[in-house]
């Protein structure tokens, strides 16, 4: 099989010698083992490891559905946060055009009261569906989503055109969205018990988002395939590009590069990053350790960012992302004497110079004792989308058992919403109110 897209390690030559990958390798090949003979840490969560083949059990309701969508309402608002909302805005981000109108709206992945009154007004006057999607059911920002969507809608639909309108996304058998569901007689799907938010873009979480704003699901789903049957296949520390990220990554967290910045020569890859981020660090940060994941926008944040990129504390290191093949053959004019003084790059065309751009970003950190790599990533189109979600996915499951932690829980997210839901006098969290009280109104 042919990856399609390509990592190269080689300006971590300073940092991480083949010999170190080497010595990492029977350690990795132990990961490997255990990751698919399901005996890691966190092995009651490895269901996304098959998902790209599972998937098509629900496949055919999810086309028939976003087929519906898109042929009988304005779009639809997907309602979610974390992992039920930014693997389906990184797919449509990377795969859509950024100026046509966007037919898949989010809601639910932030408190804003301004967004959200502006996304109702946007759709006052058109019929849109909506797919609540949470796996726990009870996550207070899309629950609230939910609920004012739903009044809003009522005001103009009755029970039974809501009943049309409304899919759910839901745990198989609980939480209080599935039950809300069922109540309703919503229509459902199932995101599998084995499977944790961050790794579900693959399920209906992802799928029906996905599809309903026009793209193939299945060539998505053929990508990660493949890019499953090559990670399961090999488990060589220098041949499986999974297996290599994960290990250069330890690697150079081992010499003190605490920090990863996956750094984009595209704008389509602007919500890859949120959702990587979202998947390095929830799987990763626990114990007191694990690499901060953090992502760039280039050139655009060389104008800001740059500057700490060459100079700042050493303690970063660089994943490049970017785009082989674009459609674009726009070339930079010649004008006659030159008064911009840009005639030395006329006749170019504006991807060969973002090469360039690439090309001089990579040497500069790299002289600047900033190590990097890149993922060159051949065109944008579904196919190459899933190998990429499931390379990640695969790499930071080895990372995480690289770092010893268990990189399929999220504890640490439970703390902000304990004190939120004290904050809010939810009934329960009494005692927690008083004590935030008490240290609140020591600040004044
Ligand atoms: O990765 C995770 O599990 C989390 O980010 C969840 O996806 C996020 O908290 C949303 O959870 P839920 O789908 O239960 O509403």
């Amino acid at each position: 099989m042919n990856t399609r897209f390509k990592l190269n390690i080689q300006l971590l030559d300073d940092y991480i010698k083949q010999s170190d990958l080497s010595k990492l390798e029977d350690k990795v090949r132990a990961i490997h083992q255990s990751l698919w003979n399901k005996t890691c840490k966190g092995h009651d969560f490895l269901g996304w490891l098959s998902l790209p083949f599972d998937a098509a059990e629900q496949l055919n309701r999810v086309k028939d559905l976003a087929a519906e969508i898109r042929d009988h309402s304005d779009g639809m608002v997907s309602i979610g946060i974390g992992g039920s909302y930014l693997g389906a805005r990184a797919a449509i981000e990377f795969l859509a055009e950024p100026f046509a109108a966007k037919n898949v709206l989010f809601l639910g992945h932030h408190i804003s009261g301004d967004y959200t009154d502006s996304l109702f007004s946007y759709i006052q006057d058109k019929d849109v569906y909506v797919n609540v999607i949470s796996k726990s059911g009870g996550t207070t920002e899309p629950a609230v989503a939910f609920r004012l969507l739903r009044r809003v809608l009522s005001e103009s639909c009755s029970e039974e055109e809501l009943k049309r309108r409304i899919i759910a996304t839901t745990d198989a058998n609980k939480g209080i969205l599935h039950d809300i569901a069922k109540a309703k007689g919503y229509r459902r799907f199932v995101i599998p018990d084995d499977v944790g938010g961050r790794f579900s873009v693959l399920t209906p979480v992802g799928l029906l988002p996905i599809a309903a704003a026009g793209f193939d699901i299945e060539q998505l789903l053929k990508g990660a395939q493949d890019m499953a049957t090559l990670c399961k296949e090999n488990d060589n520390v220098l041949e499986n590009p999974a297996l290599t990220y994960a290990a250069a990554r330890y690697l150079l967290y081992e010499k003190g590069k605490k920090v990863e910045a996956l750094s984009a020569f595209e704008p389509y890859f602007q919500y890859i990053g949120e959702w990587w981020k979202q998947l390095f660090g929830e799987s990763e940060g626990k114990e007191n350790k694990g690499i901060y994941p953090t992502s760039a926008n280039l050139t655009t944040d060389l104008h800001s960012l740059g500057q700490y990129f060459q100079q700042g504390e050493r303690v970063l290191f660089e994943t490049f992302l970017t785009l082989d093949k674009t459609t674009s053959d726009t070339k930079i004019p010649e004008i006659e004497g030159d008064p911009d003084q840009l005639n030395f790059v006329a006749g170019q065309d504006l991807h060969a110079v973002n090469q360039k751009a690439y090309l001089g970003t990579k040497y500069a950190h790299y002289e600047g004792d900033l190590p990097n790599m890149t993922l060159s990533v051949p065109e944008r189109n579904e196919y190459v989308l899933g190998q990429l979600f499931y390379f990640f996915e695969f790499a930071v499951a080895v990372s995480g058992l690289l770092l010893d932690v268990n990189p399929f829980n999220q504890p640490g997210v439970e703390a902000y919403k304990k004190n939120m839901f004290a904050l809010l006098g939810k009934p329960g969290f009494e005692d927690r109110k008083q004590e935030l009280d008490d240290k609140i109104k020591g600040e004044s």
